[in-house]
């Protein structure tokens, strides 16, 4: 049988913390790791994305490598897919600025992250690269004609403009990029904050009791999830409605041990919150222990990480380089030779 070309798959995170959160992990990074068996994977830490929040840069340069660690951690394996730093390959600012060209004022104006965001910091605190940031994602998209790209909930919209402004430049200027679709799962795609249920387990959140680090220690997380906070009642049921906290630690729970809510359900069936909250915390952190230990361990060498990372440049660079030479030439720049 013929081989079959594989889909290519391209995804980023941000290196704006000293560890990644279960959120990113079950909303995003999960499926990284499962896609790579699959399909042609680039994935790369998009530290040029965290520069929008102005990194003080001593932690700059430790949290991408302390993102690199974790994305190997997790099961990222630099032989199977190629793993990158976004700043190594200038092509993504050089397509960046060509769908900057091509994208409306008002439409990059839309994009509700940047409205919640810059309402915040007020119009004069709010840096122009947080308003072109989803520009910048659409490019690093585009530049590897990505089939699809797993992202959480939280993203849906910045892969809409990623799609708009591919068939916009395809149809002005003639077939030039593959058209992306979101990777989002349906269960999963969005975890909320432990003490603050209805809204995203975030990093940028005021407090962090309710938020999951991978690199955390054993004995914070194991708190943290005990003293989730629940909702009045007692029965484990789903019910995001009206039971926003357990349908939030049920998701979290049957993501990690792949049982199906009804299963889980029935499994604690008579049983109260508390019973539930000490099986949710013990399958979580059996799970992040080895994780952390690895990181730590990879983090021992920072020479061997930023050899996996110049390999995945050269590779990540001999394929965005074809698409900037395609691009510039349907827009009919001239080629340097
Ligand atoms: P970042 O670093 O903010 O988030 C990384 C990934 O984690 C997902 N995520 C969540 N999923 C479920 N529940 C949550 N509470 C939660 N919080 C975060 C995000 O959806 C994301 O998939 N803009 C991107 C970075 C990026 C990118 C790209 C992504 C830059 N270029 C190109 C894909 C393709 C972001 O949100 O990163």
């Amino acid at each position: 049988m013929a081989d079959v070309k594989r889909k290519r798959v391209l995804s980023g995170i941000q290196p704006t913390h000293d560890s990644f959160h279960l959120g990113n992990y079950l909303g995003a990074l999960k499926q990284w790791v499962a896609l790579q068996e699959s399909h042609d994977a680039f994935y790369c830490v998009v530290d040029l994305h965290a520069l929008t929040v102005g990194p003080d840069p001593v932690e700059l340069r430790r949290r991408t490598l302390a993102s690199a660690a974790q994305l190997i951690a997790i099961g990222i394996d630099p032989t199977k897919s190629t793993l990158f730093i976004q700043s190594h390959v200038p092509a993504h600012n050089q397509l960046a600025w060509i769908m900057e060209c091509l994208t409306g004022f008002g439409e990059a104006g839309r994009m509700t992250q940047f409205k919640d965001k810059s309402a915040k910091s007020g119009a004069d605190r709010t840096v122009v690269g947080l308003f072109t940031y989803p520009i910048l994602q659409a490019a690093d998209i585009l530049l590897y004609q990505a089939d699809q790209v797993p992202v959480g909930e939280d993203q849906r919209q910045h892969i809409e403009l990623t799609r708009d402004l591919g068939q916009r430049f395809n149809s002005k200027y003639g077939q030039t990029f593959t058209i992306p679709e979101g990777y989002i799962l349906k269960s999963g795609a969005k975890i909320n904050d432990l003490q603050d249920p209805t809204s995203k387990m975030s990093k940028s959140s005021a407090s962090q009791s309710g938020v999951i680090e991978l690199m955390d220690a054993p004995e914070v997380n194991l708190k943290k999830i005990k003293s989730a906070m629940t909702d009045t009642g007692r029965e484990v049921i789903f019910d995001e409605k009206n039971k926003a906290g357990i349908s939030n630690l049920l998701t979290i729970y049957t993501a990690i041990t792949g049982l199906t809510v009804d299963a889980a359900q029935n499994d604690f069936d008579g049983k109260g919150y508390g019973d539930f909250k000490s099986a949710v915390a013990e399958v979580v952190v059996d799970f992040l222990t080895p994780i952390r230990s690895k990181a730590q361990e990879l983090l021992q060498d920072p020479a061997h990480l930023t050899a996996i990372l110049q390999e995945g440049a050269a590779k990540a660079n001999a394929v965005a380089s074809v698409t900037l030479a395609e691009t510039y030439e349907a827009l009919g720049l001239i080629p340097r030779a």
